[in-house]
């Protein structure tokens, strides 16, 4: 009898076989990890096939749904998107659609998609916080003109961001304040538009659906962490929503962006957090800091990508500390800032690991980091994984 090494859990376990049925897999620890009645073509696993840790769990998956449940592989991205552009084009009519555009790979490729249904009827909004990656709102703004002849509103709210979280250290302020700014500025500008829009789109997956139709069940459930996102918006505004990636995870969603020609750089692109590089600098965040962690950042991304390990790590990014240590440059005393460089690999952002990245590429990064910027005299490298960390520092 083969063996293979699978997921499971052990909390509860089948401890009789219902008539007619026989047992076709085995554990050390559970007698029934998986059964079958052959004649009814009932089959049934105790371990989770649909984990990546599950040997062979896609076979599994594969020959249940083909063989045993017969079901043809019609569904393809192609057709999906086809039926998305119909469903699009029967709800809207010729109405507009207003989406709040990240550059991410979710809201560019739901961008995409409405553009190809719905064409000028789509108006994108990009509201610049002052806190993303060196030239990327430049990108953003490049990118939409580009691809999509489309009305692009560019809110350029960097001085209102900084302002509203002025001399404010402590993480979850942090958040919350950039949060309730996005609300207010991308509140404000929809108003301008009122009488002309008539539907707000968002990149909602399928995940955040499961998410938010459990999150009631899990009561013991701690809030680590204040994401923000422009939910809660629609009802105050009373736009009706389309969410046409909410039954799509985010590999489909990459293949979905890929089908729509959205650019590989967008499709593959690492994720990067709403309120942007404010929690990668720890303590207050000033114009100045923000700048030295762009530098500081294009440069990891810059030798990450130089190694090969873009697409092979979940995440590359450099993180801003506020304390000053002494070093030694030339024959002077310095006592300046130290840069934290986190790279971890991760499936899904729930557990990540810190990413073995060769010593030379890290030497490389730090080099480079100390010669380039003035006001870092150390770098120090994160190997923690999550948990008991997480990916983000703040
Ligand atoms: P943590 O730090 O909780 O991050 O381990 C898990 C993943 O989520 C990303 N992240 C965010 N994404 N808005 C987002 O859209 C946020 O406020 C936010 N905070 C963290 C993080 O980059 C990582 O991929």
């Amino acid at each position: 009898m083969p063996n293979l090494t699978v997921w499971m859990s052990h909390g509860d376990s089948v401890s009789k076989l219902p008539a007619d049925f026989v047992r076709i897999a085995h554990s050390d620890n559970t007698p029934y990890a998986a059964i079958a009645n052959k004649a009814k073509r009932i089959y049934g696993v105790q371990f989770h096939p649909e984990v990546v840790n599950t040997q062979q769990g896609m076979d599994i998956i594969n020959n249940f749904v083909y063989n045993i449940a017969g079901m043809p592989p019609t569904w393809n991205m192609k057709s999906f998107v086809t039926e998305a552009i119909d469903e699009i084009k029967s709800t809207v009519g010729n109405q507009k659609v207003l989406l709040a555009l990240s550059g991410g790979v979710d809201s560019t490729t739901v961008a995409a998609l409405l553009h190809k249904a719905i064409g000028k009827q789509l108006v994108c909004m990009f509201i610049d916080q002052g806190f993303m990656r060196k030239d990327e709102a430049k990108k953003i703004v490049e990118l939409v003109n580009d691809n999509f002849k489309i009305t692009l509103i560019h809110v350029d709210a960097a001085d209102r961001f900084f302002k509203a979280i002025e001399g404010v250290s402590d993480p979850e302020q942090k958040r919350k304040l950039i949060g309730h700014e996005f609300i207010s500025v991308f509140e404000e500008e929809a108003k301008k538009l009122k009488g002309e829009i008539n539907f707000l789109a968002q990149g909602t997956l399928y995940p955040d659906v499961i998410e938010s139709a459990t999150s009631g069940v899990s009561k013991n459930a701690v809030k680590i962490k204040t994401h923000h996102n422009v939910g809660g918006l629609p009802e105050k505004m009373k736009f009706k929503v389309i969410e046409p990636l909410k039954r799509l995870f985010k590999d489909e969603v990459r293949l979905m962006g890929l089908e729509l020609e959205v650019p590989e750089r967008i499709v593959y692109r690492q994720p990067f957090p709403g309120p942007g590089l404010a929690i990668r600098i720890m303590g207050e965040v000033t114009r100045e800091r923000v700048r030295v962690l762009q530098e500081a950042d294009d440069i990891v991304m810059d030798e990450i990508k130089k190694a090969g390990l873009y697409r092979k790590v979940w995440q590359a990014f450099a993180v801003l500390l506020p304390i000053k240590t002494v070093g030694v440059m030339g024959d002077k005393r310095t006592y300046l800032h130290t840069i934290a460089v986190r790279v971890v690999t991760s499936q899904d952002a729930m557990t990540a690991n810190w990413a073995h990245v060769p010593y030379e590429v890290l030497g490389e990064i730090s080099t480079r980091i100390i010669n380039e910027i003035p006001e870092i005299n150390r770098v120090v490298y994160d190997i923690t994984s999550k948990p008991p960390s997480t990916i983000e520092w703040e």
